[in-house]
């Protein structure tokens, strides 16, 4: 090559790289661009809501019909129906100059109307499949709806059950986690984004967010970048590694730069590093509170979320409002706002829009798309499968079908707290309560009911967590009235279900909690209830791990059930009653008390390893273990499982080889079941320090009781790698320890050597 050419060349790349792709390789979103005036390229930068959804801000957009006509608005979100949208589509269609679609979003977190649990819950099922399959349903059902962007899957891992938002994620595991974001993405987007029941997933909260410092919702997060690229940002890059079409950036801070104006997270990671060729979308009013992270004027931050790589602000309108200004004072380039909007645009014509404006809009879908009877099964299912046996030591569950039952509790008649938090487009009277659901599958029992307690009897609280409306009512009769009634109840029955927990809205955005322990009403109604001598099984409900010693310290069975969804009541009953048997395992550890949060189960060892009993000068604490009370990966199911001949399949791999790992396991107990076999790996020695063990497979098995079978999971070269201290992703040489069982406590190892 001519030395003139390849410097040609070079400088070509160089100023590709510093001004980003403006020009599209598509040929239909070229010719759009060449026609678009700076105004109209601006104009598709902007997302609006004209409310009447949920509005998880302070502000909702005005004007919108005008702002569309004037080629104001690229996308809305909150608004859903075939006829709503068609409106919306056919002011961008008939009243704007290039007849650009709009494209439509919506927050459809774990279920559009056939609402699943929430996802921290469908995240203890461990299950892929079903997890793919709610996105596929979910993505049916918006679609059929008109909405055909989701702002899902939430993929932020999540320490700290301070957070209200650990349960709209996965947990605290990047390994699950990831496999978790990948299923969500391939369920929501299909094969073909152009088919009309597949829609666009976003990747979200770019990034960190699951680490907001004290538990406390849009609190500042900071965090070294070996933490970041090891335990945090695996989940979004397997979620765009499976081709998710956008990301949201998220409302905290990442090296003191707020995500939504961060150049090193939005341009030289996400899009330099990992190749992402989709469209960033800010969080709501993200661009603009970079004002009050102390970053400027409204034109200051529009400016800095543009020249950081954020294509479409959220509501906030500072992008419409400041970017032409900025231009004109250089602060920003025609070239920046141009290929935001080519994002916007490729974004639609992904979703054949351009071919087909209305192709998501089709009045005949809803009626046969959905909330159908088959989607209500499968809801019901997958929340079966979520729930979590946290103790049985007295053998209270299953019951039997023909029995005198009391239930009781604020959550067991309840249909207000059923859907879980963020399920705006769910309908919480569709719900079935716990009480239909377990008519419904014992008609047989005798089944007394009483509320017994009030979720709290704080009036302040309780309107806090009301706001989307009555979700902790508080009874007018005296605490003492109310469980005595219970008792009464517990007296003349053979078994008492409780159903307890938190209210949805004590869960989710903004509504993190200092004391994550089970309000005091509920836990005097507890002691009641034990107190009369007869056996009692608690249902537990929550949105978070919660800090239950005092219940756990009582002589009875509680099933975690999460918010388990539309499907509750009957889901509930499935277990309790012995139709399914769980098989759920925890995915966020369950710690004793606040103090030892934040907490997970890859530890690093320290320097001075805390021995079983305290030491002085070891790393424990004086009044309590370090252990949680109920570890990530654990769960009981009604029958055993015992685990043996592990074995691997050679002691010395060479690097880019791969080993197996099997064990037996055996179903020793009374019921046939399912099993979560779960496999962790324990780097011995390498450059950084290693966590002690951390999740590298897992396998979930069905064994008929009686029943042996030997599982093989591989640990393939990939698993053994890590970001080492200049953030290369490597595997070094040296032994590896690797643990199989049934939570991620198990002692049993095998080890190899990986040599050079
Ligand atoms: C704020 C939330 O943080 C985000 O998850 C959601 O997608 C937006 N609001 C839009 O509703």
């Amino acid at each position: 090559m001519k030395p003139y050419l390849s410097f040609l060349i070079l400088f070509i790349g160089v100023v590709g790289l510093s001004f980003g792709q403006t020009t599209s390789d598509i040929p239909e979103v070229q010719a759009l661009l060449d026609k678009m005036t700076l105004e109209e390229k601006i104009g598709q930068l902007n997302l609006v809501t004209p409310g009447g959804g949920v509005a998880t801000g302070s502000v909702v957009s005005s004007n919108v019909e005008a702002k569309i006509k004037a080629g104001e608005v690229g996308g809305l979100f909150g608004i859903a129906g075939p006829e709503k949208i068609r409106q919306a589509q056919d002011l961008a269609i008939n009243q704007t100059r290039l007849k650009i679609p709009l494209i439509f979003g919506s927050d459809v977190i774990h279920g559009y109307k056939t609402t699943f649990p929430i996802p921290l819950g469908m995240s203890a099922s461990w299950d892929m499949e079903l997890i793919k399959h709610s996105a596929e349903i979910a993505a049916m059902e918006s679609t059929a709806d008109g909405i055909n962007w989701n702002f899902s899957p939430m993929v932020d891992i999540a320490r700290d059950p301070r957070w209200g938002r650990i349960a709209e994620g996965a947990g605290e595991d990047p390994f699950l986690g990831s496999a978790i974001a990948k299923a969500m993405v391939e369920g929501y987007q299909g094969t073909d984004l152009t088919q009309p029941q597949t829609m666009i997933a976003t990747v979200k909260h770019f990034a960190l967010y699951g680490a907001a410092e004290s538990g406390r919702d849009y609190n500042t997060v900071d965090m070294s970048r070996i933490k970041m690229f090891n335990q945090y940002l695996p989940p979004y890059k397997a979620a765009i590694d499976a081709g998710a079409g956008s990301v949201m950036s998220s409302f905290n801070d990442v090296d003191g730069i707020p995500a939504s104006g961060n150049k090193w997270l939005l341009t030289d990671l996400l899009r330099d590093r990992w190749n992402f060729k989709g469209l960033v979308v800010s969080d709501y009013t993200s661009v603009n509170e970079m004002t009050a992270h102390g970053l400027g004027d409204l034109q200051a931050v529009s400016a800095l979320a543009l020249n950081a790589g954020l294509d479409m602000d959220m509501v906030g309108e500072g992008f419409l409002t400041t970017l032409q200004q900025s231009l004109e004072e250089g602060k920003v380039t025609e070239d920046g706002i141009t290929q935001a909007a080519r994002r916007v645009l490729e974004a639609k014509y992904k979703l054949g829009l351009f071919e087909d404006p209305y192709r998501y809009i089709d009045n005949k879908r809803p009626k046969t798309d959905i909330l159908t009877q088959k989607s209500r099964d499968f809801a019901r299912k997958l929340a079966a499968h979520s729930f979590v046996l946290l103790k049985n030591d007295q053998q209270i569950l299953p019951l039997k079908k023909s029995t005198r039952i009391a239930l009781v509790g604020p959550l067991a008649n309840d249909k207000n707290n059923m859907l879980g938090t963020w399920a705006p487009t769910g309908d919480p009277q569709l719900s079935i309560p716990v009480l239909e659901g377990f008519k419904n599958v014992a008609p047989d029992a005798e089944i007394t009911y009483a509320k017994g307690a009030n979720i709290t009897n704080d009036p302040a609280f309780a309107e806090k967590i009301n706001v989307f409306g009555m979700r902790a009512e508080i009874d007018s009769r005296t605490p003492e009235a109310m469980i005595d009634e219970a008792v009464a109840n517990a007296k003349g029955a053979d078994v008492v279900v409780a159903v307890i927990g938190e209210a949805t809205e004590m869960t989710g955005e903004a509504a993190s909690r200092t004391d994550i322990s089970i309000p005091e009403p509920q836990l005097k109604l507890l002691q009641a209830l034990v107190d009369t001598g007869k056996p009692v099984a608690v249902v537990l409900m929550s949105g978070r791990p919660l800090t239950i010693e005092a219940l756990n310290a009582m002589p009875v069975s509680i099933l975690q059930v999460w918010h388990p969804g539309i499907e509750a009541g009957n889901a509930v009953a499935d277990v309790v009653f012995g139709d399914y048997n769980p098989s759920g395992k925890l995915t966020a550890s369950w710690p004793r008390n606040v103090g030892q949060v934040p907490i997970y189960y890859a530890q690093k060892n320290t320097g001075r390893p805390a021995p079983d009993e305290f030491a002085k000068f070891k790393s424990n604490y004086l009044d309590a273990p370090n252990s949680p009370l109920f570890a990530f990966g654990y769960g009981l199911s009604y029958t055993t499982f015992e685990y043996s001949d592990l074995s691997i399949s050679k002691p010395k791999i060479a690097m880019g080889d791969s080993v197996d790992v099997s064990v037996k396991v055996t179903n020793t107990g009374d019921y046939d079941g399912e099993e979560v076999v779960q496999l962790y790996v324990h780097d011995v020695v390498r450059s950084i320090t290693p966590p002690l063990r951390e999740l590298k497979g897992f396998k979930k098995v069905m064994l008929k009781k009686g029943e042996s079978k030997t599982v093989t999971i591989t640990i393939s070269p990939e698993n053994l790698k890590f970001y080492n201290s200049t953030l290369d992703f490597i595997a070094e040489p040296g032994i590896f320890e690797v643990f199989m069982g049934g939570n991620s406590n198990v002692t049993e190892k095998v080890e190899f050597e990986l040599s050079k």
